[in-house]
């Protein structure tokens, strides 16, 4: 049976015409990491999938990862990490955007960027999926580099952006957070939610895609901290500044999202290392649950700041 492949609005693709319960051929794996690699965003939807064959399914795309903290993992599949909207996690996942309370609201990031050793990419299955609000976001920032003018492409061909870890997003100085404001709890600080402390990490402006080779806009909102040495680039401060918040914006264009509305069943795999995601959030009570596996990255994309 031949997989059929339709494109999603604006980037990514669905793709069907497999059982994910029988054994998986060889050739289809293969088509289906091809895929993965040309489109970044792959949606499946309407499979009979359960955690078992989820974690054998996320295997074709490499070797899997355990969340590091052990309190999110399933405890009957570790591979498994459990995105769940609960009442005891809800007062520090609350947050207050716009006047309206929300629940596991998240801004662009790739996962493990922090790091600077990205996961290569995961793979979301919706379980308990509410009927409105609590969409995934997919951003690919292949297309938002091939999109720039020459004239910026050049530019930050050599630029650096340091980005620091930070459970209190009201850090990034440089971004419009479309009307943040601090919700009515005090963050947790990471210590508290035993997080490692990590320390700045730095990216190129530009990173080359360690399996296509295609050129990716690396600007990851979360924890966007400022440009490295600016004046080495020739830019004043200020120019930096209007610089990082221009690329941010190019980002947050819709043409390089698409945005996921959850059914049970519903998985969506993507490229960490080319495709950000964000989590639109709930409102407060609001039960939502997702089952993500991760596939393990094995390039060092961001170097440590003072290294
Ligand atoms: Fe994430």
């Amino acid at each position: 049976m031949a997989l059929k492949v339709t494109a999603l609005e604006n980037v990514g693709v669905e793709v069907s015409g497999f059982d994910i319960t029988q054994p998986m051929k060889d050739a289809v794996a293969a088509e289906l990491v091809s895929l993965w690699n040309e489109h970044a965003i792959v949606l499946f939807r309407g499979q009979n999938v359960n955690p078992e064959n989820q974690i054998a399914f996320s295997r074709a795309f490499g070797e899997l990862a355990l969340h590091p903290l052990a309190a999110t993992r399933s405890q009957e599949y570790p591979e498994l990490f459990m995105l769940v909207n609960e009442p005891d996690k809800e007062k520090f996942m609350t947050a207050n955007y716009n006047g309206q309370n929300t629940v596991g609201k998240l801004d662009w990031h790739m996962d493990l960027h922090y790091t600077g050793k990205p996961n290569r990419g995961a793979l979301l299955r919706g379980v308990v999926c509410p009927s409105e609000d609590g969409l995934t976001g997919f951003g690919d920032l292949a297309k938002a580099y091939d999109a720039l003018d020459k004239e910026t492409q050049q530019l930050i061909e050599n630029i650096e952006v340091t980005y620091a870890f930070s459970m209190q997003r009201r850090h990034m100085r440089y971004v419009d957070l479309r009307g943040y404001e601090p919700g009515p709890y005090s963050p947790k600080k990471p210590s508290d939610l035993n997080y490692p402390n990590f320390p700045e990490v730095v990216y190129p402006a530009v990173v080359t895609h360690p399996v296509t080779g295609r050129k990716i806009l690396e600007i990851c909102e979360q924890f966007l901290e400022r440009i490295v040495a600016p004046h080495q680039a020739g830019l004043s401060n200020d120019e930096a500044i209007d610089l990082l918040q221009r690329l941010v914006e190019h980002t947050r264009k819709p043409e390089f999202h698409y945005f996921h509305q959850w059914q049970p069943g519903d998985m969506v795999l993507w490229d960490n290392w080319r495709a950000m995601h964000c989590a639109t959030g709930t409102k407060p009570g609001v039960e939502r649950v997702i089952h993500r596996t991760t596939i393990m990255g094995d390039a060092t994309l961001g170097r440590m700041a003072d290294a």
